[in-house]
């Protein structure tokens, strides 16, 4: 069993270089199968979630080919089924994705039920409702716990998604760019990696129009090119480091970045007194924190809103904030499971509904935490940086499936952290 241990208390000073985006890389991946051609994708990050899509290609018969760490060639030309792997899906939630492309592809296509981080009931009634709403036959109810759309042709029509859905909006576009006519999709999700995505599939031909706005077009069109494509960098990631540079009084510049894909998280940061520099030339920002935080009041809301994939990063910062701060989650039900563990560290937070209170504290202390999912963990991570003491963080293998060489990158920037191997046995006391 392997674990993190940190020593907490040192402020993070350097610079660190910010990976792919994981929401944006697993869409593009899943979108390869849409063409018969090679792509060769850039700036893809090693995570635990990139190696499963990976592993799905492979299992329908596309070839990979690893041309240097972050750049890889997919040939998908002679995809061999249309079903993905119950083992593979089962571990990750954008495994759904490849629905809607091999849908595209092959006019049928089979999963089981997606996996990923557990923050509440996670439906997809919506990715279903557009798949019907193109011609395809879903079953209403689950097969030996698969699911198979099929559809004779895919024809264009109007969806209208009564919720924003990241999901569901990546589906329908998967599944339209190789439809017969119109696909307009209502209420759209306007995420930085919808964009991308739709950038990818413009650049095989596709034609996607309107993405990063709340109505995309779609016209189908009959063939798909290979394509290469870069990634963009990781919203998530970048504002998890600059989370982590304000908790600890550091000064970190977070490169490699889009700073417009990151304002809602660098507003927050500078209500609760962070200094922040867009360093538009050079792709990067500069963070730094050198008095106390203060309070502040932090919903999750879609893009352009707070995401709610930094939402326990932030609640880190509320923790330690002078004063009485609210953060109330608007995407998931359950998506406060963490706190418990931030409690443990001796924050002082109550739960009431969607909305947390936290009654700030000068210090966390460091304590034996787990990560509950991917950006709970990275929580966690910010925490034990910033507590007195020593933290050891249980469950590492949800933080790596979407943060690239996390130990490494903040050991250059001065943080006391190390992966540790606990025999099982002795784990649990630990
Ligand atoms: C969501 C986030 C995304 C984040 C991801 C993982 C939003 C809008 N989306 O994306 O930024 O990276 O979680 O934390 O912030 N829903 C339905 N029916 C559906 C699909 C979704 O009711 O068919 C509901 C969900 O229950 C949820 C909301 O819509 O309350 C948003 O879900 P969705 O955007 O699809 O989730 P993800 O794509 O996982």
């Amino acid at each position: 069993m392997e674990k993190y241990r940190i020593c907490g208390g040192r402020p993070l000073v350097g610079a660190v270089d910010i990976s792919g985006a994981k929401n944006a890389v697993l869409p593009i991946l899943a979108a390869v199968v849409l063409t018969e051609e090679v792509c060769c994708i850039e700036n893809i990050p090693n995570i635990a979630d990139v190696s499963t899509s990976l592993e799905i290609l492979t299992a329908l018969g596309a070839t990979v080919r690893r041309l240097d760490a972050h750049t890889i060639e997919i040939d998908p030309g002679h995809l061999l089924t249309h079903v993905v792997p119950h083992d593979l899906s089962c571990h990750m939630r954008a495994s759904y994705y490849f629905l809607g492309s091999l849908l595209g592809r092959f006019g049928v296509a089979r999963t089981s039920m997606p996996g990923g981080c557990n923050f509440g009931v996670r439906p997809i009634d919506l990715h279903l409702k557009g798949f019907r709403a193109l011609g395809a036959e879903v079953p209403g109810q689950l097969d030996n716990g698969m699911i198979e759309v099929k559809a004779e042709s895919l024809v264009g029509n109007a969806v209208y998604l009564d919720q924003v859905s990241v999901g569901a909006t990546v589906n329908i576009m998967l599944a339209a760019v190789r439809a017969r006519g119109l696909t307009v999709i209502e209420n759209a999700a306007k995420e930085p990696h919808i964009v991308d995505l739709a950038n990818f599939l413009n650049s095989m031909g596709a034609d996607v129009r309107g993405a990063g706005t709340d109505v995309i077009k779609i016209r189908g069109v009959e063939y798909l090119r290979g394509a290469n494509y870069s990634i963009i960098p990781d919203q998530i990631e970048a504002g998890t480091y600059m989370a982590a540079a304000v908790a600890t009084g550091g000064n970190v510049l977070v490169r490699g970045v889009i700073p417009k894909h990151l304002e809602s998280i660098t507003a927050k940061l500078e209500e609760m007194g962070a200094v922040i520099e867009e360093l538009e030339d050079e792709d990067a920002v500069r963070v730094s924190c050198n008095k106390p935080l203060r309070h502040c009041t932090v919903k999750t809301m879609p893009h352009p809103g707070f995401p709610t994939d930094m939402q326990p990063q932030i609640a880190v910062l509320l923790s330690i904030a002078e004063g009485t701060s609210f953060l109330t989650e608007n995407i998931w039900d359950n998506r406060f499971k963490y706190i418990s563990e931030l409690r443990r560290m001796g924050a002082d937070v109550q739960v009431n509904g969607n909305t947390a209170v936290f009654q700030g504290v000068p210090r966390l202390s460091g304590a034996p935490v787990k990560a509950d999912d991917l950006r709970a963990g990275a929580a966690m991570i910010i925490a034990a940086l910033c507590a007195s003491g020593v933290s050891t963080i249980d469950n590492i293998c949800y933080i790596e499936r979407g943060y690239e060489e996390i130990v490494e990158k903040l050991q250059a920037l001065g943080a006391d952290i190390e992966r540790i191997y606990v025999p099982s046995s002795t784990s649990q006391a630990m």
